[in-house]
Parts: structure tokens; sequence; C-alpha cells
């Protein structure tokens, strides 16, 4: 089968439908038999161009249970199944989690929209979207920082990633269950205080992340093209205003040796551990073109830190908590490789995009729709029938 064909088939597969008649789909039926924040905006992306009604159904269903102070929960439990007891932890009684993920929800909904031309769905979903936005600028950074904060690793998408031990006091040899352990304990703990960020949050969590900041930016952009499209002016100018200070402080703060770094505290200490993040600022223009050259220089194409046979490392292989089948700790990933890619097409680093392409469509077609891999031997790991390897349908040739 050809991996369009097989993309599809496995989306259609994964696809559920909720008591209002909304789709979405599982990221993994056996492993992940839930909806997903980030997972359902990247299946909207690689729908809009196979399937565009199902891309907007996902997008439906995910904001249709949005919050009333507009924050979209990472995880909606449709249909909560005891087989994954664990991930229920982070269930609140409302059936929603209570924390967030990557908000790529109008970058999505822009994509739909290139595909299709229409506008009558994003007119319905704009409320939604603005809330959400406007949710996390005003309750994720109470302050004017202008940096977003999230309140557990889980919301950055990559739940045990190195980048996150100091802040969340482990040690770097912890193992995936006492990762996971630590991060329920936080959850619990947040719930005592509703999740409300200036109540509660400081004390506990609070980081100020690269990949969740940029990709916040990116989708502010989004935004405003969308706000632009619905002759929404005010929205336009909150997007365009807030996507300029972000852009500004991150690289006031969150730079130090020509890339950027996730930081924690008043202070913006940052959390000096070398992942993916550094590539990140690229999805959303953050580097100049100079300084863009030296980063694929320095980092990307060094086979000691992040580049290997099998794609690029999320935590650089020189790093003490580097694991290549620890999860989130050093693998080969989809997402991060479509983020990349983007933003290497964007500067302009055809050369490197496509090697990017190639690694990533050759491990979806040696193993199928697997979850992560390990950089040195490529061997495929984690969930079955996982959705993220449909992905490498928009990373488009140079
Ligand atoms: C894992 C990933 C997270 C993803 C979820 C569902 O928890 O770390 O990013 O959203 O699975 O695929």
């Amino acid at each position: 089968m050809e991996l369009p064909e097989a993309a599809l088939t496995l989306l259609r597969a994964n696809r559920r439908t909720t008591p209002a008649g909304h789709t979405y789909t599982v990221p993994s039926p056996s492993t992940y038999p839930y909806q997903w924040l980030w997972d359902s905006c990247f299946h909207a992306i690689v729908l809009a161009k196979l399937e565009p009604e199902a891309a907007i159904s996902e997008l439906r269903s995910l904001l249709s249970r949005q919050m009333p102070d507009g924050m979209v929960p990472h995880m909606i439990f449709w249909q909560p199944k005891l087989t994954h007891p664990y991930h229920l932890l982070w269930q609140e009684k409302t059936g929603v989690s209570g924390m967030t993920q990557p908000p790529m929800v109008a970058y999505a909904a822009l994509e739909i929209y290139r595909q299709t031309k229409e506008t009558a769905f994003l007119k319905e979903l704009f409320p939604s979207m603005l809330a959400y936005y406007r949710y996390l600028i005003d309750k994720r950074d109470p302050h004017d920082h202008h940096l977003i904060s999230i309140i557990n690793p889980d919301e950055s998408g990559e739940d045990n990633s190195p980048r996150f031990d100091v802040a969340l006091r482990v040690k770097s040899s912890i193992s995936f269950f006492g990762h996971m352990y630590r991060r329920h304990r936080l959850v619990a703990a947040n719930r005592t205080c509703a999740f409300d960020p200036l109540v509660c949050m400081h004390e506990r969590f609070w980081v100020k992340d690269v990949p969740f900041n940029a990709i916040l930016i990116k989708n502010l952009e989004c935004l405003a093209e969308i706000a632009a499209l619905l002759e929404e002016h005010e929205a336009k100018e909150f997007a365009t205003t807030h996507k300029e200070l972000i852009s500004f402080t991150m690289r006031e703060f969150l730079m130090a040796e020509g890339v950027f770094w996730s930081a924690v505290g008043l202070e913006h200490g940052h959390l000096k551990v070398a992942t993916w993040a550094h590539f990140a600022p690229l999805f959303a223009g953050l580097y100049t073109p100079e300084e863009a050259k030296e980063l694929i220089r320095v980092h990307f194409n060094d086979p000691e830190t992040f580049r290997s046979a099998f794609g690029i490392r999320t935590v650089s292989k020189k790093e003490p908590s580097y694991r290549s089948a620890g999860f989130w700790r050093g693998p080969v990933w989809f997402a991060p490789h479509w983020f990349i890619h983007k933003g290497l097409m964007d500067y302009g680093f055809f050369e490197e995009a496509r090697w990017l392409r190639e690694t990533s469509t050759g491990l979806v077609e040696k193993h199928g729709f697997r979850e992560y891999f390990d950089p040195e031997s490529g061997k495929a790991y984690g969930a079955h029938n996982f959705t993220w390897g449909t992905l490498v349908l928009d990373m488009l040739e140079p």
C-alpha cells in the first residue's frame, strides 16, 4: 500500500464518534484510546488534504469540551477504558484533564482553510479558539512577563523529557514509572487548588517552555490571519501584539550561547539540558538567518549530539540523562521532526529538510506506524497503529 493510502486507512480505523456526533481520532487504539489536544491538531493537519470534513469534525470535537475559562484540555476521556488505569489518573470529575497541551488549534484550522477555502467553519470555531488563546495569555502569564508557563511536563507533550528534571525535582536517573508517579503527584497537588495558576502553580511547577512558547507564537500568527479573514479586527490586534511581545521576550530572556533554553522561576533561570527545543524556534522564525545557519552547523548536523542515522535525537547524546530507548529522553519522534521540517523549509535549509523527510518516511516504510525510535539502532518502540507517522504526508518535498 502506498503511504497516503496507508495513512488514510489508519486515520479512518482510529476514528471514533462522540455522543454529539463529532468524529475524532484516537492516537493508538490500544495504548492511547482517548482524544488528545495536539494529536487532534496533527490529525486535522493531515486530514485537511485527505478528508477535510473529518478534519473539521476533529476540531469541533476537541473544542466541544473547552472549560468555562477558555482552557482546552489535553485529554478528553470520551470512552474511559480500565485497561489503562494510569491514564485515568489525569481525569477530572468533568471527564477531561485539568491541563492543556501545545496550542496547535489555530494552525490546524488555518491549514483546513488553506485546503478548502471555506470560512463557515472558521466563523463557527473562532470564538472558542480566541477564548483559548486569551486563556493562555491571561492565566498562564498572570504577571505580564510575556512568556507563557506550563504547569506540568505533560503540557509540553514530552511527558518525561529531562528538560524538566530540575523543575520537577527529580534525578536524571529516574525510572519511567518513577517519573510518572511524580507527575501524578503534581496533578493531585494542583487539583487541590483547582488548577488556578495564580493561586497555586508558583509553588509547584511553573516552566516557561521553549517549544510551547514557540508553538504559541506560530499559532498567534495563524489566529491573526484567521481574524483578518473574518474581519475580526480587535482579535487580529490581540494576536499580533502578543505574538510580537512573546517573540521579543523569548529572545531577550531564553537565549544564551546561540540557542534557546526553557526557564524556571521569576528570574528565568535557564534549564540547561540540550534537547530538540533548540530547533523548535525555527518553527516560529525566532532565529535570524545567521543564527539559524550556526544552529544547523553546530547542533543539527553534529552526530555526537543530535543527528543520528534515523533522525534527530530529542535529547543530545552528550546529556547524562540521554537514553536511546527512554521515551522522551532521547528517541526520535515524528512530531518534533514535523516541527523542525517546517522550520527548515521556511529558512531555506532544503538539504536538511529533505534528509529529515527521508529518514521519517524510511521509518514508516520499515516499521509501519509506531510511536518512537531508537536513534542508535533504529529499533521501533511504543504504541502500534500510532497516528503521528501520518505527519510525513505533510513534510513536503523541497
Ligand atoms: C504520549 C505523548 C503525548 C501524546 C500522547 C497521545 O503521552 O507523550 O505527547 O499527546 O501520548 O499520543
